[in-house]
């Protein structure tokens, strides 16, 4: 499962991304300043929402956070949001620092049936049918890399079932090289579908195209991170 970093910049060699340590390279406070939360209330009421690939879960509080602040300003209800990570160990550590009542964590692989039941039971509770923001971030490559172009589109697809906003932030091509780059190091197994993935150094114009085949459009996108990553946000096109 999740192994140590160890160092600031030899993030280890996990295959899904599971980094034990992941914030104390990759803190969310960049990411806070950069996301335009103001177009997230575009109902002007309180929000239910997905962190896809949470880890220890400092992202999802730090976004649960900064949408509270805004709810604020609204005076209207509270926001709550769902953290979901394959790693178990991940998820303890999430729900042992977790205080509040309004985020909640489960492990489970957003591949796997259970995530659709996992998100159901949440929608239900909160009585509404779909989310009203999902957060992807840094997560979309190691969904590829472990099952190829056809998973990662059969992954948007459902995700864009349940929900009216995505947030996205994809790994560039360059991030992919360095995973295999680092397994290689490490001599551990190749991961599975690297061999057989088209979409390559085009693969944040594609996550756009995908997103648009399941009736998504980009609406606002920000500059490249001090990570060298891009975070968009993406709207249900009503037709
Ligand atoms: C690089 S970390 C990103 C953490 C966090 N989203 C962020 O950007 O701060 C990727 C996380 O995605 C999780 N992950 C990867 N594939 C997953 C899958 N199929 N289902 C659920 N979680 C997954 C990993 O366990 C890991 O914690």
């Amino acid at each position: 499962m999740s192994e140590p970093i160890s160092s600031q910049y030899e993030p280890g060699s996990v295959e899904n991304g599971n980094f034990a340590n992941y914030y104390t390279f990759y803190p969310p406070q960049e990411r806070m300043q950069l996301i335009p939360f103001d177009l997230l209330f575009s109902k002007g009421e309180s929000l239910l929402c997905l962190d896809i690939g949470c880890n220890t879960g400092e992202l999802t509080v730090a976004l649960y956070n900064e949408i509270n602040n805004h709810q604020a300003l609204l005076q209207k209800g509270n926001s709550k949001i769902l953290g979901v990570d394959l790693d178990p160990i991940l998820i303890q550590r999430a729900v042992q620092a977790n205080t509040s009542q309004y985020i909640k964590f489960e492990c489970v692989n957003v591949l796997n049936e259970e995530f659709n039941s996992i998100c159901n039971s949440f929608l239900n509770f909160h009585s509404k049918v779909r989310f009203d923001v999902i957060f992807i971030f840094s997560v979309t490559m190691w969904i590829h890399l472990n099952n190829g172009d056809e998973g990662l589109k059969l992954f948007l697809k459902n995700i864009s079932e349940k929900t009216d906003l995505i947030v996205l932030e994809p790994q560039p091509w360059k991030c992919y090289k360095a995973a295999v780059r680092r397994r290689k190091r490490a001599k551990k197994s190749i991961f599975k579908f690297w061999d057989e993935i088209k979409s390559r150094d085009t693969i944040e114009e594609d996550l756009s195209k995908y997103l648009y085949e399941c009736s998504f459009e980009c609406i606002w996108k920000s500059d490249r991170t001090s990570w060298g990553r891009i975070i968009s946000l993406y709207k249900r096109i009503e037709r």
